[in-house]
């Protein structure tokens, strides 16, 4: 294994009191990733070889986020201060240069974070504070300057009047040599107005001991965390902005967006088009000139080339093949495959099906567990019953070039060959042969002058009450 150059302390052990949430803070999402995720993400793809993750509050749910994404847990017993959160992550065992995160920033990229990095490799300091100049420095600890040179971090709440007009704030990252810590931290004590062991501290005990310290100033931007739930929709809104503007870039059209929510993971390839209200999620993966049109809800699914997902249509780990149209108002579950031009019109649901190249299913239908053979038609109304009193789920297979008349019933299991013809309003609880047809219905009987004239209808109903009374 080659040497660690950079390991990551990414502090997220508190409670997070002001979100008002059971959750813990760093586990609410932003844009569809847990917060913790989106930090941990970017510094692994921004150039650190490890990431130690300080957990505490609500461990049992924080520890398995982590740890899919391949972060290290370290618990602090008790939430004393950043800087006994980072003495939790065992300092003692780190070897050259450490970045210090906050797990509440949801908003720093992989880019931000290599950028910080190549900024400290110039400043030949021990240890360097990110900075950021903000218009509203609220509860942010203030970067105290001495002739131009930082001197120490006051937070708000120790800091006098003077002090707190300050708008050069700390963002809560730090890079440093990891020997600052091993030294230092120890150091540290609690005597400031929360009684807490402040990680700010660092920067007045390096330069008592003449330790070069140096100020990285980033945009006011990466400043940003998130405390509130007012906090994390604009984190959210943020993320979505941004992704919207990748894509374009890339040259996907995206009409208003503004109105447009596409999740980081997703892919959207050149000249497809989204309408506003789109909601595409997780893994989704769409081709190039596709549509994805209005208050279409997307997740963890693949759509091809040049096909249409029409209005208000739901589709869940589903594959969508080229040059299919799908909707309005349908709804794609699980393990849904539609082959290349398939079609499936108005409040369809399919779930666990296959539509081969060129199937139809217009209008109104329910198909599970299905598999549906090319060019097939299935007439509006048509529902496979797939679903037994056994508590099974069984199967139904139609072939290729069948016309199945509108109001059919497929009682599964049931298979229909190649070519049959299904007349209807049928119930088919039988297999079917290639090319036969097949009917299942009660048979239409007609009595000829069954209903009376309506020029005779009240005389002639007279003379029926009196017949009945006779
Ligand atoms: C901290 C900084 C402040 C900076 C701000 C930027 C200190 C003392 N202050 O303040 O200068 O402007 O971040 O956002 O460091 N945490 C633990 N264990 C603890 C305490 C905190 O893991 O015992 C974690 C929290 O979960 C959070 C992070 O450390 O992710 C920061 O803690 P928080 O209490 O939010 O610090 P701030 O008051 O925001
Ligand atoms: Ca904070």
């Amino acid at each position: 294994m080659s040497k660690i150059q950079w390991t990551a302390i990414v502090l997220a052990g508190g409670k997070g009191t002001r979100m008002k949430s059971p959750l813990p803070k760093v586990l609410h999402p932003v844009a569809g990733r847990p917060m913790i995720q989106s930090v941990i993400e970017a510094v692994r793809e921004g150039g650190v070889d490890e990431v130690r993750v300080v957990i505490g509050y609500g461990d049992h749910l924080v520890r398995p986020v982590v740890e899919t994404v391949g972060g290290l847990c370290f618990q602090q017993a008790e939430q004393k201060g950043t800087a006994d959160a980072v003495k939790s992550a065992e300092v003692e065992s780190l070897d050259n240069f450490v970045l210090i995160i906050n797990g509440d920033h949801p908003l720093i990229t992989a880019d931000d974070i290599r950028k910080m990095i190549k900024a400290y490799e110039n400043e030949s300091a021990d240890l360097c504070v990110v900075s950021a100049k903000v218009k509203r420095p609220g509860n942010f600890g203030r970067i105290v300057r001495h002739k131009g040179e930082i001197a120490a971090i006051v937070e708000a709440k120790d800091a006098s009047a003077q002090t707190l007009a300050i708008n050069e704030v700390n963002t809560g990252l730090y890079l440093m040599k990891a020997e600052i810590l091993q030294k230092y931290l120890g150091q540290i004590g609690s005597s400031n107005s929360k009684g807490e062991f402040y990680l700010t501290d660092l920067v007045s005990l390096c330069k008592e001991n003449n330790h070069p310290v140096g100020v990285i100033q980033v945009p006011p931007r990466m400043s940003f965390g998130v405390n509130t739930q007012l906090e994390l929709s604009q984190a959210t809104r943020l993320t979505f902005k941004r992704k919207a503007r990748e894509l374009m870039e890339e040259g996907v059209v995206i009409v208003d967006p503004s109105n447009t929510y596409i999740e980081p993971s997703v892919h959207v390839g050149k000249s497809s088009v989204i309408y506003p209200g789109s909601y595409l999620r997780g893994s989704t993966k769409i081709g190039s000139f596709s549509v994805i049109e209005a208050n279409s809800y997307v997740v963890d699914s693949k759509i091809g080339d040049s096909t249409q997902i029409r209005v208000g249509s739901h589709l869940e780990k589903a594959h969508v093949q080229t040059k299919c149209s799908v909707g309005p108002y349908a709804r794609l579950r699980p393990d849904t495959l539609l082959e290349n031009e398939v079609h499936v019109g108005n409040f369809v649901e399919l779930k666990k099906t296959t539509m081969r190249q060129g199937a139809k299913a217009g209008h109104l239908t329910y198909l599970g567990d299905a598999d549906i053979g090319a060019r097939t038609n299935i007439g509006c109304g048509t529902i496979t019953c797939n679903y037994a009193p056994d508590r099974k789920k069984y199967k139904t297979k139609v072939g290729a070039d069948v016309f199945v008349g509108s109001d059919t019933q497929f009682v599964a299991p049931v298979e229909i060959g190649d070519g049959a013809l299904i007349g209807s309003g049928s119930t088919i609880t039988k297999n079917v042969p290639e090319r036969a047809l097949a009917v299942a219905r009660g048979r239409q009987f007609t009595k000829e002058n069954y209903v009376a004239a309506s020029a005779k209808e009240e005389k002639s109903s007279e003379n029926l009450q009196q017949e009945n009374r006779s």
